[in-house]
């Protein structure tokens, strides 16, 4: 008999379901909310009440996708946390009724796990994964994170950020230069026109394998704040400019870690996760990072950069196969690590 996973994601502002049969995806749904861009920011109740509208058409939709009866499922995994309450308790308190209506297992996903798995999202049985122990560059906007993946249940996070993550410094940048919410991939679109080398912008000097990106906020406001007392026009005049150099510097930043990271811990595969990592510049300077390094590159394709439930249900798909269920009185948490 065959093992099928119904996902489901609802930590943020993306509701999604995907449906995985043996390991292979057969179908991934995701409506993103659009009602949060007028606000330069996700609104976590109205982020809840767009989860609730979604749910059923988004579930219906991935089931119906991959042919797969609601009543032929193994199991639903959903994700348990981190990230916002209202919005992972619509997608927990769904998983665990339609569990119990269905009498099968739900199986709760840490956000995180899901997003460094989502490498193992195969579309066909011969598609390629990743090699144990590989190491992940977990790059969002809550966390930048590198991760020693030992196996898909044991995971450890060798280096960490220690005030704001990658997407934040994208984001809160951008936010001053009048870019609309999320600045990142504006930022990553305007950097292909412009001079990486034209701004410098302060790095971190932190020890290990921590990063800190509040610092480069910091001088990117300054070197903002200077200018424009003397040129009001100057945001405006060096968009591509800023652009390519804020995302320069971040790469930069993401780069001096992670090669102190394989120093210390030498693997012979690279994968990279989380929103940040569909940013053009990163994926192109880690392909060559890893090439240098005569390393393999995992780039997850672009719709799997992004909150997804094919992660979620490949996560669950691992669990399952250790018979390592929820119980139903599981709460969600907003809050925890790998
Ligand atoms: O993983 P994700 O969807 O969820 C959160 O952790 O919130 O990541 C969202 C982050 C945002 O900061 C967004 O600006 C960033 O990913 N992002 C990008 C790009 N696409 C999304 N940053 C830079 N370049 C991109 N192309």
């Amino acid at each position: 008999m065959s093992d099928i996973i119904l996902g489901i994601e609802s930590s943020c502002d993306d509701t999604s379901a995907a449906v995985v049969k043996d390991g292979i995806l057969l179908s991934n749904i995701i409506a993103s909310q659009k009602v949060h861009e007028s606000y330069g920011g996700v609104v976590p109740e109205l982020a809840s009440r767009a989860h609730i509208q979604n749910i059923v058409p988004v579930v219906n939709e991935a089931l119906r996708q991959a042919g797969i009866d609601r009543q032929d499922l193994s199991a639903i995994a959903f994700t348990r946390g981190p990230g916002l309450l209202g919005s992972l308790l619509v997608g927990t308190s769904f998983a665990k009724g339609l569990a119990i209506s269905l009498d099968i297992p739900t199986i709760d996903v840490n956000h995180l796990h899901a997003h460094v798995l989502s490498h193992f999202v195969r579309q066909l049985p011969e598609d390629e994964v990743p090699e144990f122990p590989y190491m992940c560059l977990l790059i969002s906007g809550g966390n930048s994170q590198i991760i020693l993946v030992h196996s898909p249940y044991d995971m450890e996070i060798i280096g960490r950020t220690i005030d704001d993550a990658a997407g934040e410094a994208f984001d809160k940048c951008a936010k001053v230069m009048g870019l609309p919410y999320p600045g990142g991939p504006h930022i990553d679109r305007l950097a292909t026109e412009g001079d990486p080398l034209k701004f410098k912008f302060s790095k971190p000097h932190i020890p290990d394998l921590d990063y800190s990106f509040s610092g480069l906020k910091t001088s990117f406001l300054y070197t903002l704040r200077d200018a424009l007392k003397t040129d009001p026009d100057f945001i405006a005049e060096n968009m591509p400019d800023l652009a390519a150099s804020l995302q320069h510097t971040i790469i930069e930043i993401l780069l001096h870690k992670l090669s102190l990271a394989l120093e210390h811990h030498p693997v012979r595969h690279l994968a990279i996760g989380g929103g940040v990592s569909a940013n053009s510049g990163v994926r192109a300077a880690i392909a060559d990072f890893c090439a240098r390094h005569k390393i393999r590159a995992w780039i997850p394709p672009r719709p799997f950069t992004t909150d997804n439930a094919a992660m979620v249900a490949i996560a669950g798909y691992f669990k399952y196969r250790q018979k390592d269920f929820a119980s139903l009185d599981l709460p969600a948490y907003s809050r925890v690590t790998i």
